[in-house]
Protein backbone atom coordinates (compact mmCIF):
# COMPACT_ATOMS: atom_id res chain seq x y z
CA UNK A 1 0.00 0.00 0.00
CA UNK A 2 1.05 3.84 -0.32
CA UNK A 3 1.70 5.45 3.06
CA UNK A 4 3.07 8.65 4.24
CA UNK A 5 6.20 7.91 6.55
CA UNK A 6 8.65 9.69 8.43
CA UNK A 7 11.82 8.31 10.26
CA UNK A 8 13.13 11.24 12.42
CA UNK A 9 11.44 14.60 13.60
CA UNK A 10 11.88 17.71 11.80
CA UNK A 11 10.40 20.17 9.69
CA UNK A 12 7.63 18.44 6.92
CA UNK A 13 10.13 17.30 4.43
CA UNK A 14 11.03 14.61 6.54
CA UNK A 15 7.53 12.53 5.63
CA UNK A 16 7.85 10.47 2.51
CA UNK A 17 5.76 8.67 0.75
CA UNK A 18 6.20 5.18 0.09
CA UNK A 19 5.29 1.83 -0.72
CA UNK A 20 4.73 -0.35 2.40
CA UNK A 21 3.54 -3.98 3.35
CA UNK A 22 -0.15 -3.85 3.67
CA UNK A 23 -1.04 -4.20 7.06
CA UNK A 24 -3.19 -7.39 8.61
CA UNK A 25 -6.33 -7.70 10.98
CA UNK A 26 -4.72 -9.85 13.82
CA UNK A 27 -7.66 -11.22 16.56
CA UNK A 28 -10.12 -8.59 17.14
CA UNK A 29 -9.11 -6.44 14.48
CA UNK A 30 -10.97 -5.22 10.93
CA UNK A 31 -8.74 -4.32 7.95
CA UNK A 32 -9.88 -0.74 6.67
CA UNK A 33 -9.30 0.20 3.15
CA UNK A 34 -9.44 4.12 3.55
CA UNK A 35 -10.86 6.96 1.72
CA UNK A 36 -9.80 9.99 4.07
CA UNK A 37 -7.60 10.46 7.06
CA UNK A 38 -8.02 14.08 9.25
CA UNK A 39 -4.53 16.74 9.32
CA UNK A 40 -4.92 17.69 13.07
CA UNK A 41 -2.47 20.06 15.01
CA UNK A 42 -1.33 17.10 16.96
CA UNK A 43 0.12 15.42 13.78
CA UNK A 44 2.37 17.97 12.87
CA UNK A 45 3.67 18.93 16.56
CA UNK A 46 4.38 15.31 16.89
CA UNK A 47 6.13 15.53 13.56
CA UNK A 48 8.10 18.17 14.49
CA UNK A 49 9.24 16.81 17.58
CA UNK A 50 7.44 19.16 19.96
CA UNK A 51 5.88 16.78 21.81
CA UNK A 52 9.17 14.62 22.67
CA UNK A 53 8.34 15.44 26.24
CA UNK A 54 5.87 13.71 26.35
CA UNK A 55 5.71 10.68 23.92
CA UNK A 56 9.02 8.40 22.40
CA UNK A 57 7.59 7.99 19.54
CA UNK A 58 8.88 4.55 17.88
CA UNK A 59 10.10 5.38 14.62
CA UNK A 60 9.63 4.78 11.19
CA UNK A 61 6.21 6.31 12.46
CA UNK A 62 2.99 6.84 9.92
CA UNK A 63 1.50 9.60 11.18
CA UNK A 64 -2.37 10.24 11.55
CA UNK A 65 -5.06 10.16 14.71
CA UNK A 66 -8.22 8.80 12.71
CA UNK A 67 -9.34 7.30 9.22
CA UNK A 68 -12.24 6.17 7.55
CA UNK A 69 -12.80 3.67 4.89
CA UNK A 70 -14.62 -0.25 4.19
CA UNK A 71 -13.72 -3.03 6.31
CA UNK A 72 -12.21 -5.43 3.52
CA UNK A 73 -11.17 -8.32 5.79
CA UNK A 74 -12.06 -8.87 9.46
CA UNK A 75 -9.91 -11.14 11.98
CA UNK A 76 -11.10 -13.67 14.31
CA UNK A 77 -13.05 -12.51 17.22
CA UNK A 78 -14.84 -9.72 15.66
CA UNK A 79 -18.07 -9.71 16.30
CA UNK A 80 -19.49 -6.35 15.58
CA UNK A 81 -18.39 -5.39 11.78
CA UNK A 82 -18.85 -7.48 8.44
CA UNK A 83 -16.87 -6.95 4.87
CA UNK A 84 -18.39 -3.75 3.36
CA UNK A 85 -19.24 -1.95 5.92
CA UNK A 86 -18.29 2.14 6.40
CA UNK A 87 -16.22 2.74 9.51
CA UNK A 88 -14.41 5.43 11.16
CA UNK A 89 -11.26 4.76 12.72
CA UNK A 90 -9.52 6.37 16.13
CA UNK A 91 -5.44 5.29 15.33
CA UNK A 92 -2.86 5.07 18.20
CA UNK A 93 -0.70 7.57 19.04
CA UNK A 94 1.90 4.27 19.00
CA UNK A 95 0.93 2.48 15.77
CA UNK A 96 0.21 2.71 12.60
CA UNK A 97 -1.39 6.13 11.62
CA UNK A 98 -4.38 7.03 9.06
CA UNK A 99 -2.10 8.36 6.68
CA UNK A 100 -1.95 5.19 4.38
CA UNK A 101 -4.56 3.62 2.35
CA UNK A 102 -5.41 0.46 4.91
CA UNK A 103 -5.28 0.21 8.34
CA UNK A 104 -5.84 -2.53 10.82
CA UNK A 105 -7.12 -1.49 13.96
CA UNK A 106 -8.72 -3.05 17.23
CA UNK A 107 -13.01 -3.58 16.58
CA UNK A 108 -13.15 -1.33 19.87
CA UNK A 109 -11.18 1.55 18.10
CA UNK A 110 -14.06 1.74 15.41
CA UNK A 111 -17.91 2.98 14.82
CA UNK A 112 -20.10 2.25 11.85
CA UNK A 113 -20.48 5.30 9.96
CA UNK A 114 -24.53 6.27 9.46
CA UNK A 115 -25.61 6.40 6.12
CA UNK A 116 -26.53 9.61 5.91
CA UNK A 117 -22.70 10.91 6.39
CA UNK A 118 -20.45 10.56 3.67
CA UNK A 119 -17.02 8.89 4.75
CA UNK A 120 -14.82 12.70 4.79
CA UNK A 121 -17.69 14.23 6.82
CA UNK A 122 -17.34 11.25 9.20
CA UNK A 123 -14.04 11.45 9.27
CA UNK A 124 -14.00 15.61 9.85
CA UNK A 125 -15.82 14.40 12.67
CA UNK A 126 -13.67 11.32 14.16
CA UNK A 127 -10.51 13.17 16.31
CA UNK A 128 -11.56 16.33 16.54
CA UNK A 129 -14.92 15.20 17.69
CA UNK A 130 -13.65 13.08 20.04
CA UNK A 131 -11.75 16.03 21.83
CA UNK A 132 -15.28 18.16 21.17
CA UNK A 133 -17.03 15.34 23.00
CA UNK A 134 -15.13 14.41 25.80
CA UNK A 135 -14.33 18.52 26.78
CA UNK A 136 -18.19 18.88 26.61
CA UNK A 137 -18.84 16.31 29.15
CA UNK A 138 -15.88 17.36 31.13
CA UNK A 139 -17.58 20.41 31.31
CA UNK A 140 -20.64 18.71 32.12
CA UNK A 141 -23.03 21.92 29.74
CA UNK A 142 -26.53 22.39 30.67
CA UNK A 143 -28.92 24.80 29.29
CA UNK A 144 -28.86 28.42 30.30
CA UNK A 145 -25.27 27.73 30.99
CA UNK A 146 -23.23 30.90 29.72
CA UNK A 147 -20.24 29.41 27.26
CA UNK A 148 -17.20 30.81 25.81
CA UNK A 149 -15.70 28.68 23.10
CA UNK A 150 -11.93 29.95 21.57
CA UNK A 151 -11.08 28.73 18.49
CA UNK A 152 -14.58 28.84 17.48
CA UNK A 153 -13.87 28.45 14.09
CA UNK A 154 -11.45 25.53 14.23
CA UNK A 155 -12.12 22.08 14.14
CA UNK A 156 -12.69 20.94 17.61
CA UNK A 157 -14.01 24.52 18.41
CA UNK A 158 -16.63 24.88 15.20
CA UNK A 159 -17.78 21.61 16.67
CA UNK A 160 -17.76 22.29 20.31
CA UNK A 161 -19.65 25.90 19.56
CA UNK A 162 -22.81 23.47 17.80
CA UNK A 163 -22.63 20.68 20.73
CA UNK A 164 -22.79 23.80 23.64
CA UNK A 165 -25.52 25.38 21.20
CA UNK A 166 -27.31 21.68 21.03
CA UNK A 167 -27.69 21.71 24.60
CA UNK A 168 -29.13 24.93 25.13
CA UNK A 169 -26.17 26.92 26.72
CA UNK A 170 -25.68 30.57 25.79
CA UNK A 171 -22.69 30.20 23.41
CA UNK A 172 -20.08 33.15 22.80
CA UNK A 173 -17.00 32.30 20.60
CA UNK A 174 -13.46 34.00 19.78
CA UNK A 175 -12.16 33.47 15.98
CA UNK A 176 -10.90 35.94 13.58
CA UNK A 177 -13.24 38.87 12.05
CA UNK A 178 -13.77 37.21 8.30
CA UNK A 179 -14.96 33.94 10.07
CA UNK A 180 -17.77 35.55 12.21
CA UNK A 181 -20.84 34.58 9.52
CA UNK A 182 -19.19 31.27 10.09
CA UNK A 183 -19.25 30.72 13.61
CA UNK A 184 -22.58 32.71 13.81
CA UNK A 185 -23.65 29.84 11.11
CA UNK A 186 -22.62 27.32 13.93
CA UNK A 187 -24.97 28.39 16.32
CA UNK A 188 -23.17 31.02 18.37
CA UNK A 189 -24.97 33.39 20.12
CA UNK A 190 -21.74 36.20 19.87
CA UNK A 191 -18.77 35.92 18.23
CA UNK A 192 -15.70 38.79 19.31
CA UNK A 193 -13.16 38.48 17.19
CA UNK A 194 -9.67 38.29 18.53
CA UNK A 195 -8.16 40.89 15.13
CA UNK A 196 -10.60 43.57 16.26
CA UNK A 197 -11.07 43.37 20.47
CA UNK A 198 -9.56 41.67 22.94
CA UNK A 199 -12.31 38.68 24.93
CA UNK A 200 -11.04 39.56 28.00
CA UNK A 201 -11.97 43.54 28.07
CA UNK A 202 -15.45 42.76 27.19
CA UNK A 203 -16.80 39.33 28.74
CA UNK A 204 -17.72 38.62 32.37
CA UNK A 205 -19.94 35.99 34.25
CA UNK A 206 -19.46 33.12 32.13
CA UNK A 207 -20.41 29.35 33.66
CA UNK A 208 -17.50 27.38 31.41
CA UNK A 209 -14.49 28.71 29.30
CA UNK A 210 -13.35 25.88 26.66
CA UNK A 211 -9.66 26.81 26.23
CA UNK A 212 -8.16 25.34 23.23
CA UNK A 213 -5.12 27.87 22.82
CA UNK A 214 -3.18 28.00 26.01
CA UNK A 215 -0.38 30.89 26.56
CA UNK A 216 -1.77 34.37 26.73
CA UNK A 217 -5.50 33.20 25.64
CA UNK A 218 -5.62 31.07 29.17
CA UNK A 219 -4.15 33.29 31.08
CA UNK A 220 -6.61 36.13 30.60
CA UNK A 221 -9.75 33.61 30.21
CA UNK A 222 -9.79 33.20 34.26
CA UNK A 223 -10.90 36.58 34.03
CA UNK A 224 -14.37 36.26 32.33
CA UNK A 225 -15.54 33.25 34.23
CA UNK A 226 -17.74 33.85 37.61
CA UNK A 227 -16.83 32.14 40.89
CA UNK A 228 -17.38 28.37 40.74
CA UNK A 229 -16.93 28.89 36.81
CA UNK A 230 -15.25 26.38 35.02
CA UNK A 231 -11.98 26.04 32.85
CA UNK A 232 -12.10 23.49 30.62
CA UNK A 233 -8.31 23.33 28.41
CA UNK A 234 -7.34 20.92 25.89
CA UNK A 235 -3.32 20.91 25.52
CA UNK A 236 -1.59 23.26 23.09
CA UNK A 237 0.80 26.12 24.53
CA UNK A 238 1.86 25.50 28.37
CA UNK A 239 -0.36 27.44 30.80
CA UNK A 240 -0.89 28.83 34.23
CA UNK A 241 -3.17 27.52 36.57
CA UNK A 242 -4.95 30.55 37.98
CA UNK A 243 -7.68 28.62 39.43
CA UNK A 244 -7.25 29.45 43.09
CA UNK A 245 -6.54 32.72 42.37
CA UNK A 246 -9.59 32.94 40.46
CA UNK A 247 -11.98 30.87 42.48
CA UNK A 248 -12.68 28.84 39.44
CA UNK A 249 -12.27 25.10 38.25
CA UNK A 250 -9.39 24.26 36.09
CA UNK A 251 -9.89 20.70 34.74
CA UNK A 252 -7.46 19.50 31.49
CA UNK A 253 -9.98 17.52 29.35
CA UNK A 254 -8.30 14.25 28.79
CA UNK A 255 -8.76 12.90 25.12
CA UNK A 256 -8.85 9.46 24.35
CA UNK A 257 -9.66 6.95 22.25
CA UNK A 258 -13.48 6.43 23.68
CA UNK A 259 -15.87 4.37 21.34
CA UNK A 260 -19.22 5.42 23.47
CA UNK A 261 -18.04 9.39 22.54
CA UNK A 262 -17.37 8.69 19.07
CA UNK A 263 -20.75 7.06 18.27
CA UNK A 264 -22.21 9.94 20.07
CA UNK A 265 -20.69 12.21 17.48
CA UNK A 266 -22.03 9.71 14.69
CA UNK A 267 -25.68 9.44 16.09
CA UNK A 268 -25.64 13.18 16.21
CA UNK A 269 -24.52 13.80 12.84
CA UNK A 270 -26.28 11.38 11.60
CA UNK A 271 -29.75 12.27 12.39
CA UNK A 272 -28.67 15.90 11.24
CA UNK A 273 -28.18 17.78 14.55
CA UNK A 274 -24.41 18.31 14.03
CA UNK A 275 -22.60 19.09 10.91
CA UNK A 276 -19.25 18.39 10.40
CA UNK A 277 -16.91 20.56 8.95
CA UNK A 278 -14.54 20.39 6.23
CA UNK A 279 -12.20 22.63 5.15
CA UNK A 280 -10.29 21.47 2.64
CA UNK A 281 -9.24 18.29 0.78
CA UNK A 282 -6.09 17.08 -0.39
CA UNK A 283 -4.07 13.71 -2.10
CA UNK A 284 -2.48 11.82 0.63
CA UNK A 285 0.67 12.11 -1.90
CA UNK A 286 0.57 15.91 -0.55
CA UNK A 287 1.04 15.43 3.42
CA UNK A 288 4.07 17.32 3.66
CA UNK A 289 2.55 20.61 2.12
CA UNK A 290 -0.77 19.90 4.33
CA UNK A 291 1.37 19.93 7.08
CA UNK A 292 2.90 23.16 6.00
CA UNK A 293 0.18 24.61 5.84
CA UNK A 294 -1.48 23.60 8.91
CA UNK A 295 1.97 24.82 10.82
CA UNK A 296 1.50 28.32 9.41
CA UNK A 297 -2.64 28.53 10.51
CA UNK A 298 -3.92 28.63 6.86
CA UNK A 299 -6.23 26.24 7.60
CA UNK A 300 -9.62 27.17 9.25
CA UNK A 301 -13.30 26.52 8.82
CA UNK A 302 -12.74 22.84 9.98
CA UNK A 303 -10.98 19.60 9.48
CA UNK A 304 -7.76 19.63 6.23
CA UNK A 305 -8.09 16.09 4.98
CA UNK A 306 -6.60 14.22 3.35
CA UNK A 307 -7.61 11.59 0.81
CA UNK A 308 -6.70 8.21 -0.72
N1 LIG B 1 -5.51 16.15 23.36
C1 LIG B 1 -5.73 17.44 23.42
O1 LIG B 1 -5.62 18.05 24.48
C2 LIG B 1 -6.16 18.18 22.18
C3 LIG B 1 -7.03 17.56 21.26
C4 LIG B 1 -7.46 18.32 20.16
C5 LIG B 1 -7.00 19.61 19.97
N2 LIG B 1 -6.12 20.14 20.88
C6 LIG B 1 -5.60 21.50 20.68
O2 LIG B 1 -6.68 22.40 20.46
C7 LIG B 1 -6.29 23.39 19.55
C8 LIG B 1 -7.32 23.49 18.42
O3 LIG B 1 -7.30 22.30 17.68
P1 LIG B 1 -8.03 22.25 16.27
O4 LIG B 1 -7.83 20.89 15.75
O5 LIG B 1 -9.42 22.79 16.39
O6 LIG B 1 -7.14 23.30 15.45
P2 LIG B 1 -7.47 24.10 14.14
O7 LIG B 1 -8.57 23.47 13.38
O8 LIG B 1 -6.16 24.32 13.48
O9 LIG B 1 -8.03 25.48 14.68
C9 LIG B 1 -7.23 26.45 15.25
C10 LIG B 1 -8.06 27.74 15.30
O10 LIG B 1 -7.46 28.62 16.23
C11 LIG B 1 -7.97 29.89 15.94
N3 LIG B 1 -7.15 30.94 16.57
C12 LIG B 1 -5.88 31.32 16.28
N4 LIG B 1 -5.50 32.31 17.12
C13 LIG B 1 -6.57 32.56 17.93
C14 LIG B 1 -6.80 33.47 19.00
N5 LIG B 1 -5.86 34.32 19.42
N6 LIG B 1 -7.99 33.43 19.63
C15 LIG B 1 -8.94 32.57 19.26
N7 LIG B 1 -8.80 31.68 18.24
C16 LIG B 1 -7.61 31.68 17.59
C17 LIG B 1 -7.98 29.99 14.44
O11 LIG B 1 -9.09 30.77 14.14
P3 LIG B 1 -9.22 31.66 12.80
O12 LIG B 1 -9.11 30.67 11.68
O13 LIG B 1 -10.57 32.30 12.89
O14 LIG B 1 -8.06 32.62 12.84
C18 LIG B 1 -8.12 28.50 14.00
O15 LIG B 1 -9.34 28.27 13.35
C19 LIG B 1 -4.88 23.02 19.07
O16 LIG B 1 -3.95 23.80 19.78
C20 LIG B 1 -4.74 21.57 19.44
O17 LIG B 1 -3.39 21.23 19.67
C21 LIG B 1 -5.70 19.46 21.97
Amino acid sequence: MKAIQYSEHGPADVMHYIELPDPVAGPGQILVKLEAASVTPFDWKLRAGHLQNHFTLPMPSVPGRDGGGTVISVGDGVTEFVVGDRVAVMAGVFAQGGYAEMIAVDEKHAVKIPDSLSTIDAVALTNAGLSAWIAVRTAEVKSGDKVLVHSGSGAVGGLLVQLCHHLGAHVTATCRSTNRDYVLGLGADRVVAYDEEYFSDILTGQDIVFELMGGEVHDKSYKVLKKGGHMVWLVADPIRDRGEEFGVNVTRAMITDDKSALQGMMDLAGTGLLKPQVARTMPLSEAAEAHRLMEKGAISRGRLMLTM
